[in-house]
């Protein structure tokens, strides 16, 4: 719906930047004094791409990641933890949609990138393709899933773009909630018997690569990292960012009494930072390729969700049309 409202076409841009260097120049002048870019701005095709690729991925990722922990809703521990992964999930929600607004005040349909996404044409992060085994993965994916969140995007409240940059803004808010009651879960867990720290350490150790992974690939594999960053889309290299969380982490774990589980992990105090073990790379390609542990049941939940939904879009479709046709009579007559 917000696509309406541009009066940019996706085409123009791409011909303007062949044709003016000069519109290139005083593009990058903007970002590099630090004044938002905003929906009806020209910018370079391949700066409107970039974004439409990162925010409808990330939208995706937002609704594919309300799986794996609606799958414990029923299973909460008490009302007070059904409760407050309840409000979670419809957070998780609430930053799909806020994502999808955004990625179409860059000219393409909400409907368009749902259909690439159904079709299997479009990533989403490579996290949500991991099995919640334990009521302990829940607390994992608050404490370490969403608190890599927050460290890719708390920068990204300063993204280049205004709507994306504003829309991080209370996304980060939701998020810093949503890390600090995965660590309650854990830290209970941790406090309690034997057998539910054993199962806090199992979480622990099915998660930790995982969230390393999220960040993407090192910065020398990174293809699109030197773009981003010099249109500020991006602010912290994905390597940066990756050691950002685990020096942020390993004193949580050591503090709730978990193993971090890398034999290699170890503090340079030169450098003041921790430094982990090589990551199984080939493990994140598979994932990231549609052959992860849960990716085909991900994307077949989704696409039954989204089958079993076509009622009320199509309600929601015919009460706007049969109150616009009635607004448009109420005008003619009055005219
Ligand atoms: N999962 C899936 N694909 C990934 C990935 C991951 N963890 N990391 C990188 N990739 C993909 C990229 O999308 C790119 O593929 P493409 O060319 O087909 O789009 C390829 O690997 C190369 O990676 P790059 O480093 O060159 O890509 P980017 O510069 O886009 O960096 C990123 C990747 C850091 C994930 C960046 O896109 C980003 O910051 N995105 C916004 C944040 C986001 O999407 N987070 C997802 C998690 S949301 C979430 O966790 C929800 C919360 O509620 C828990």
């Amino acid at each position: 719906m917000y696509t309406q409202s541009l009066i940019l076409d996706r085409k123009s841009g791409d011909a303007a930047e062949l044709e003016d260097p000069e519109r290139l120049a005083h593009f990058q002048r903007r970002i590099d004094e630090e004044r938002k870019i905003e929906p009806n701005d020209w910018m370079p095709g391949a700066y409107r791409q970039t974004l439409v690729r990162q925010i409808s991925q990330h939208a995706h990722s937002e609704i594919i990641g309300m799986q794996p922990e609606g799958n414990w809703l029923t299973r909460a521990p008490s009302l007070r933890r059904k409760l407050q992964l309840l409000a979670k999930i419809q957070d998780e929600a609430g930053h799909g949609l806020y994502l999808y607004s955004a990625a179409e005040t860059l000219g393409v349909s909400r409907e368009e990138l749902v259909d690439q996404l159904l079709a299997g044409r479009a990533k989403y992060s490579s996290i949500f393709n991991y099995p919640t085994l334990t009521w302990a993965d829940i607390g994992m994916i608050g404490w370490l899933v969403d608190g890599a969140a927050i460290m890719n995007q708390i920068p990204l409240c300063r993204c280049s773009y205004g709507p994306y940059a504003r829309a991080m803004i209370l996304v980060c808010k939701e998020e810093s909630f949503h890390q600090r009651q995965g660590f309650d879960i854990v830290r209970t867990l941790c406090a309690g018997t034997p057998a539910q720290r054993a199962m806090a350490q199992d979480a622990l150790e099915r998660w930790w690569w995982p969230c390393l992974m999220m960040f993407g690939p090192h910065d020398r594999d990174s293809e699109h990292s030197d773009l981003s960053m010099r249109w500020k889309i991006k602010r912290f290299s994905n390597d940066d960012l990756r050691r950002k969380f685990v020096d942020a982490t390993v004193p949580q774990a050591r503090f709730l009494g978990l193993d971090i589980p890398d034999p290699e992990l170890r503090f340079d105090a030169i450098e003041g930072h921790w430094v982990t073990g090589p990551i199984d790379w080939d493990e994140f390609f598979a994932v990231i390729q549609g052959n992860g542990p849960c990716n085909r049941e991900r994307l077949a939940a989704r696409r039954g969700a989204h089958e079993q939904g076509r009622w009320v879009r199509e309600a929601a479709s015919a009460y706007a049309a049969r109150h616009a046709a009635a607004a448009a009579a109420a005008a003619a007559a009055a005219a």
